[in-house]
């Protein structure tokens, strides 16, 4: 079994024999002839991570009765494009860490980083092809293409400062809510869920993703990069504009207000703890952990289309440790 360096999110008895499967799946499906690949994508996979994406295919499928070896290949690849964003995530993002190792890139290099995630969205699409699926292909190839544009769109939104929440709230529905969305519906299509029933399936999973982001915006202020296995502060110092700033600028003062706009538009590493005490002082934290809640209370609603299960009551709890995780 891959070694994981966090502790599931979801209830421990829950899918575990499901998720052993699909670690299996994802270790056969990582070979290539050419050996860097292997490397680079077993360094990054065998890194552990959470496999909270794959774990909702899986819950998706069990509380709407379906428990066919599609939902295993299904769960590795939502992991398997997971893992490509994150590998040139990183390469933007210019980060050091992850899964409490040094990144990909900052071991093997940039060039090497972007082709390996290139090569695991490409085996990402030769494993959905396999499940012979319209409908699965039509999902993961929108959700896929939706990713792209939220990345691009973010780097668009870097260093302004005037950025508003519903622009911020768009980009993290493209980049992190839809594959969360994606995973969800999967279960339900694999099912055969009525379209009613798979919407709501999708609606828990985007508003899961992001409560989802919004946390890990917030633990970028306010996390321990040793738990979090990355580095946090990492946003500020890239000038990229997340909630709790955004709502902190809305409660400073002028010359606070100030001072936050400078760090947007230059991203700066020494004004981080000046702007941190102000991003605490405001109550921002609080009001970006309130805004997760806001998003999974939602979610849970959407649940009460699934019968009660099991499977359920687990996505339930998901939601809950989503926004009160700490890694
Ligand atoms: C990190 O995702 C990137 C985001 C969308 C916030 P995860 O926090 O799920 O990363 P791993 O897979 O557990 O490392
Ligand atoms: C998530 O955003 C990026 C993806 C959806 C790939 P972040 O840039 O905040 O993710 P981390 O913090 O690097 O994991
Ligand atoms: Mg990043
Ligand atoms: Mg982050």
């Amino acid at each position: 079994m891959l070694e994981t360096t966090a502790p599931p999110i979801a209830a421990p008895d829950l899918t575990d024999l499901a998720m052993r499967q699909v670690d299996n799946v994802i270790r056969e499906r990582l070979s290539s002839r050419v050996a860097l690949i292997d490397q680079i994508s077993r360094y990054i996979i065998g890194a552990g991570g959470k496999r909270i994406r794959p774990r909702l295919v899986l819950l998706f499928s069990e509380a709407l009765g379906f428990d066919g070896p599609e939902r295993l290949e299904l769960a590795a690849v939502v992991e398997f494009i997971h893992t490509a964003t994150l590998l040139h995530d990183d390469v933007v993002d210019e980060s050091a860490l992850r899964r409490g190792r040094p990144t990909a890139n900052a071991m093997f290099g940039n060039a090497a980083s972007v082709l390996v995630g290139d090569f695991l969205y490409s085996r990402a699409f030769q494993m959905m092809v396999s499940v012979n699926h319209m409908r699965v292909l039509d999902v993961l190839a929108d959700a896929t293409n939706v990713i792209a544009e939220g990345e691009v769109l973010q780097l668009m939104n870097m260093h302004d400062p005037d950025l508003s929440v519903a622009d911020y709230l768009k980009v993290i529905r493209f980049k992190t809510a839809k594959l969360f969305e994606a995973s969800a519906r999967l279960g339900a299509v694999l099912a055969g869920a009525s379209a009613e029933v798979e919407e709501a399936c999708a609606g828990y999973g985007r508003a899961l993703g992001t409560a989802f982001q919004i946390v890990d915006d917030l633990l970028d202020y306010e996390g321990d990069s040793l738990e979090l296995g990355k580095n946090v502060g990492d946003d500020l110092r890239e000038g990229k504009p997340t909630l709790p700033l955004l709502l902190a600028m809305e409660r400073a003062s002028t010359s606070e207000r100030a001072l936050m706009r400078r760090a947007i538009e230059q991203g700066e590493e020494k004004g981080l703890s000046d702007i941190l005490a102000i991003v605490r002082r405001t109550g921002a934290l609080d009001a970006t952990r309130e805004a997760a809640r806001l998003e999974t209370d939602h979610a849970c609603g959407l649940l009460q289309a699934l019968p009660d299960s099991r499977a359920r009551r687990a996505l339930l709890e998901l939601s809950v440790r989503a926004v009160h995780r700490s890694s």
